[in-house]
């Protein structure tokens, strides 16, 4: 049994007849102590996805899965009870804005401690003096300087990176078994973001929790994780290894984030774009939401969108990515349409 099993994961906001459908029908599994990345771009509900996960989404927000467990436990069917005990101890997340989520009017100390008054270990939730040692030791594990002075600071007096190390201190606070890091070094300068996305990465190494690290960094993406899911208008589009995505992206739109990065760039003076934007709430596409982007879309594409499945569990929201009828995988050459006669862009809906 995996550590956390989703299936179906589905995220409305909005009204039941015109809903914005943030996240649509998501799968994703992870084993203990293993590094899975989640990306794409801005609005494509990565955020969403984890805050439906750790039971924060609030009304007017629907949660739908067809299945949601954390160690065999079913996260939807949880009391509020049940969810307090096991969200902030066993699941833990760093919010993507460290200075939005500290409380002003508290100092760093206060902050860590709440944590551990209500989840920490019977000596932690006893002693007040227990909970100070720890804050101060976890100020020291995440390498926030003059760390004793730190603990008594309120959260505007701590640089971006800090703020962030303390955000860190708190999810770590409880020994989470999944740490959830929704772009925990986007708001960070790029020598600090290196810093702090290592620091991430050793602590989930020493203490082997699942991370689900959350970017925009297909970089960072190359570099930390294991496997990953590539998200678009709320759906995940691909879904596999690390090494073979990158090495055979199938997905049109993993290939075009891919192509975007500078190093497939060397030669152009320009960064290659990927046209158009994701669709909204009232123009979302029939069929594949990303036909109207799609260099290859066909009349096929605007009528369905098939999820692929191949081997090493690699998923392909896409008609023709590792296609039982033997069209090319990996390869999306413009010839491609023209092996299908019968089907032309200008047939779209
Ligand atoms: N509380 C809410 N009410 C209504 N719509 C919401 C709410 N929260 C998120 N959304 C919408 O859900 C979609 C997905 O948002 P989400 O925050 O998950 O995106 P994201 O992938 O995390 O983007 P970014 O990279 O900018 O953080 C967006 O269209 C967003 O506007
Ligand atoms: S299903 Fe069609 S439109 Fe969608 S990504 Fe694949 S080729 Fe492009
Ligand atoms: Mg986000």
């Amino acid at each position: 049994m995996a550590l956390l099993e989703i299936e179906g994961l589905t995220v409305e906001f909005g009204s039941v007849a015109a809903p914005l459908i943030a996240v649509d029908n998501v799968d994703l599994t992870m084993e203990a102590g293993e590094i899975v990345g989640c990306v794409g771009e801005s609005g494509s509900g990565k955020s969403v996805t984890a805050l439906a996960l750790m039971g924060l989404v609030d009304f007017p927000g629907r949660v739908r899965a067809k299945r949601m467990s954390f160690d065999g436990r079913d996260l939807l069917g949880l009391s509020d009870a049940g969810r307090r005990a096991l969200v902030g101890k066993d699941i833990a997340m760093i919010f993507q804005d460290p200075l939005a989520s500290l409380n002003p009017c508290f100092t760093v100390a206060f902050q860590l401690t709440e944590t551990m008054r209500i989840h920490g270990t019977d000596a932690e939730r006893r002693s007040a003096m227990r909970r100070r040692d720890r804050a101060l030791e976890l100020l020291q594990q995440v390498e926030i300087p003059d760390a004793a002075t730190r603990l008594a600071a309120f959260p505007h007096q701590l640089s971006g990176g800090m703020a962030q190390r303390v955000m860190i201190a708190m999810a770590i606070a409880c020994n989470p078994r999944l740490l959830i890091a929704d772009e925990p070094t986007t708001a960070l300068d790029v020598t600090v973001q290196a810093q702090v996305l290592e620091l991430l990465v050793r602590l989930q190494h020493e203490r082997g929790m699942a991370l689900l690290l959350i970017t925009h960094d297909l970089a960072v993406v190359a570099e930390t994780v294991q496997r990953v899911m590539v998200m678009y208008a709320g759906q995940q589009v691909e879904t596999g290894p690390v090494p073979a995505i990158f090495e055979a992206p199938e997905h049109p739109y993993t290939q075009a984030l891919l192509a975007a990065l500078p190093e497939h760039n060397l030669e152009r003076s320009r960064l290659k774009a990927i046209p158009g934007i994701v669709p909204g709430q009232f123009d979302r596409p029939v069929g594949c939401l990303l036909s109207p982007r799609c260099d290859y879309a066909l009349e096929r594409c605007h009528r369905d969108q098939p999820l692929l499945e191949g081997p090493e569990g690699r998923k392909v929201r896409c008609h023709f990515a590792l296609d039982p009828a033997g069209y090319p995988t990996g390869g999306w050459k413009a010839e491609l349409q023209a092996q299908l006669p019968a089907e032309t862009s200008a047939g779209a809906a």
